[in-house]
């Protein structure tokens, strides 16, 4: 651990996603997927923590360690639970929600969609369904109307690529397909639904007679992609990889390009400025080489040899952060929200090193003029993990599923001390310091 500070400005907070924590629905994706025996620990995610009705414990969990800002997540099955109809008890669960974030001077960053929805919209197709972009913007304005007068800050959708990946080509998520062209489909998909989300918040935004920003973006999910060796073919595949998997996604749901093979370089919605901050989800960074293999899109992709890593076997770099930062801040100007960064960490034995090294990374890049805004930690509490299921601890504070008993880890101790401090002091690596 290293001494940082922190402009007093900056917020911090930490992220979650409705579906990871909330716990009660069996009307969405990934309840499906447990059904059909997916998940690797056998859990679903009809327990996780329980957080639709414990939602006053939450917020005073996240007082204690010093929250001023917090990324939530709105179930769209919830929502919607069946096409066209939508629950009033729900969305007022959800002002309810927000509004006691905002009385407890946190600030929320609300994600529209992540990763999970209605049963009705997979069985429709999902984000392959030509239609589903305009099945996602009725959604969209629907909650743009019903908390717009509250929320200022939003994500319209959490990780597209990752989404895509994982669920088109790999085939490890929901629906578990093994299709390229699909793939791209519903890629291009998210990208026309974030753009036209984009709008649909700004537009309903300004009939609230409300003086402050609307802040829009996505949670971009970026890896540091490093070559094997220094040859042009472990060259080619980290590079055609990093297209693939960022650069496509990035550039529609920024600009409104499309390139290839979303698009054509084209701008079917009108060139423009799709964000008002620049997401960053960062976890670790992937060696890649090449393999005669098109099924694998030609790329090997492997941890580094002798590094420190996770439960899950990715790499702890928190260097990777800094380079991403410094990347694409470059390239698209705009204040950087790092909207998840995190550890699956069981014993709690690196976490609170993983915390202190990327943050006093973000101080160094603010330092250097890199207007990084604010940081998500990923995640307040341990949760349904996706496919991990419950095993996979990301939290700052433990959870015992079968009891719900929520105990803060030290790390959550020492990120409230961060927050409150906007830094780490001599002192308080004296006090968390593992050696
Ligand atoms: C990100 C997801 C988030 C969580 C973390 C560990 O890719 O957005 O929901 O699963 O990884």
């Amino acid at each position: 651990m290293k001494e940082f500070k922190l402009p007093q400005q900056f917020l911090l907070g930490t992220a979650t996603a409705s579906l990871q924590i909330e716990g009660g629905d069996q009307n969405n994706n990934w309840y499906r997927w447990s059904e059909f025996k997916k998940i690797k620990d056998g859990s679903s995610s009809i327990r996780a923590d329980d957080h639709y009705n414990r939602v006053d414990e939450d917020i005073a969990l996240m007082k204690e360690l010093n929250h001023q800002t917090y990324r939530m997540g709105i179930e769209w099955s919830r929502i919607e639970p069946s096409e066209g109809r939508f629950d009033e008890k729900a969305i007022t669960h959800y002002r309810n929600e927000i509004e006691q974030l905002i009385k407890s001077g946190i600030r929320p960053l609300v994600t529209v969609y992540h990763f999970s929805h209605p049963l009705w919209f997979e069985d429709k197709g999902g984000w392959e369904n030509p239609q589903s972009v305009e099945i996602f913007c009725r959604y969209t304005a629907y909650l743009a109307e019903k908390l717009g007068d509250l929320v200022t800050d939003w994500i319209t959708i959490n990780e597209p690529n990752v989404y895509a990946f994982k669920g088109y080509m790999e085939g490890s998520w929901p629906p578990g397909k093994s299709n390229i062209k699909a793939l791209f489909i519903c890629l291009r998909n998210m990208v026309l639904g974030h753009i036209r989300g984009y709008k649909i918040i700004h537009e309903t935004r300004k009939k609230f007679d409300y003086k402050g920003e609307t802040l829009v973006g996505v949670a971009n999910h970026i890896r540091v992609m490093d070559p094997k060796r220094n040859n042009l073919l472990d060259r080619f595949s980290a590079s055609a990889i990093d297209y693939l998997f960022h650069h496509t996604t990035i550039a529609g749901m920024t600009t409104g390009k499309m390139v290839f093979p979303l698009g054509h370089n084209n701008y079917p919605l009108g060139k423009g400025k799709y964000y008002d901050f620049f997401g960053i989800n960062y976890y670790s960074r992937d060696i890649l080489s090449f393999v005669l293999d098109p099924g694998k899109l030609f790329a090997k992709i492997e941890v580094k040899e002798g590094v420190p890593l996770n439960n899950l076997g990715w790499e702890i770099y928190p260097e990777g952060l800094y380079r991403i930062c410094k990347k694409y801040y470059e390239k698209y100007k705009a204040p950087i929200f790092i909207t998840e960064n995190g550890i699956c960490d069981a014993d709690d034995s690196l976490r609170g090193d993983y915390l202190a090294d990327h943050l006093e990374v973000v101080a160094r890049l603010i330092e250097q003029g890199v207007p990084v805004e604010r940081y998500y930690h990923w995640t307040l509490i341990d949760n349904f993990e996706w496919i991990e299921g419950e095993s996979a601890r990301f939290g700052l504070v433990e959870n015992d599923f079968q009891t719900q008993k929520r105990t803060i880890r030290k790390s959550g101790w020492l990120f409230a001390d961060i927050a409150k401090a906007k830094g780490l002091t001599k002192e308080l690596i004296k006090k968390y310091s593992t050696g």
